[in-house]
């Protein structure tokens, strides 16, 4: 049986396998898929070891999507933008590697939530490999300016000139945030809640009239910015959960050619993940 399984650390919470599993029942599609942990010292092994067990992909979560990209033989040119690595294809050069975390934020911005994404002045918190994961594709559907904020400036710096549009991408300074006026989409990239930490200190006045307010988490980790985001009463507050499903259907697509329907599986685990 084809085997493929999902790294990251910690990994154990992972729904990943089971949105897998339903996509195989529902494609007919045999196909094995497990979870491995692995702190980042054990990562390039890890990799290693499952390929020579006949592994033929993995998807890379936290914490690894950056140092995934470092070791691909060949990435696609949404992976190269991006810079950071969810999907890997073994292949007889070395790991291709490729990122569906854009498309599918946006698949699920757009198509799930009917958001129309155009025009829309955008704030980006955070500037780590998340963040890189999804500028990309918010700039390819056609957003208004984006500023890239980071509690440490370098990295929004960095960000903004990998992206390398600087009429319509600013980097700035989290501290000086309450200056930058009000904005039609936010989206939180920041590992704060899961790391335990407090949000940042965010001005409700940061939302404009009918703002939607995105957390590329879900569960637990997306409480604290949603819970801001309904008191800036956007219009739209959103958790990760349907890109995390988008972005494993988009895998799918890339390891077996065929494209799974996702609102069964997104409803499945949105039950449970209220
Ligand atoms: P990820 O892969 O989740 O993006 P990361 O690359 O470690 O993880 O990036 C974490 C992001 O969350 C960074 O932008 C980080 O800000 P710094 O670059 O200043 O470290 C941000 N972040 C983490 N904890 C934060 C906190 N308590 N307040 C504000 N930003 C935080």
């Amino acid at each position: 049986v084809k085997r493929f399984a999902v790294i990251g650390h910690p990994v154990a919470h992972s729904l990943s396998p089971r949105i897998h599993a339903a996509f195989s029942r529902q494609t007919g599609i045999a196909l094995q898929y497990t979870a491995i942990d692995a702190a980042p010292a054990q990562f390039d092994a890890a990799l290693a070891e499952f390929a020579a067990e006949g592994g033929l992909g993995l998807n890379v979560t936290l914490p690894h999507k950056t140092r995934a990209a470092a070791l691909c033989a060949h990435l696609s040119e949404r992976a190269r933008r991006a810079g950071a690595v969810n999907v890997l294809v073994r292949t007889a050069t070395g790991w291709e590697g490729d990122n569906t975390d854009g498309i599918g934020l946006v698949r699920d911005l757009t198509e799930r939530h009917g958001l129309d994404l155009r025009g829309r002045r955008t704030l980006l918190l955070g500037a780590g490999g998340a963040a890189r994961g999804v500028a990309p594709a918010l700039l390819d559907a056609g957003i208004g300016d984006l500023f890239v904020v980071n509690r440490t400036p370098e990295r929004a710096d960095a960000l903004a000139d990998a992206l390398a549009q600087p009429g319509r991408v600013h980097p700035r300074y989290l501290r000086d945030i309450a200056a930058l006026g009000n904005f039609d989409l936010i989206v939180n990239a920041t590992s704060a809640a899961r790391e335990g930490e407090p949000l940042p200190a965010l001005p409700t006045a940061l939302a404009a009239p009918r703002a939607a307010a995105v957390d590329l988490s879900y569960g637990e980790a997306a409480i604290p910015f949603l819970a801001w985001a309904r008191a800036a009463r956007v219009h739209d507050a959103i958790d990760g959960l349907g890109m995390l499903v988008e972005q494993a259907a988009e895998s799918f697509l890339r390891w077996h050619r065929v494209r799974p329907e996702t609102d069964p599986v997104y409803a499945m685990l949105r039950e449970q993940h209220a």
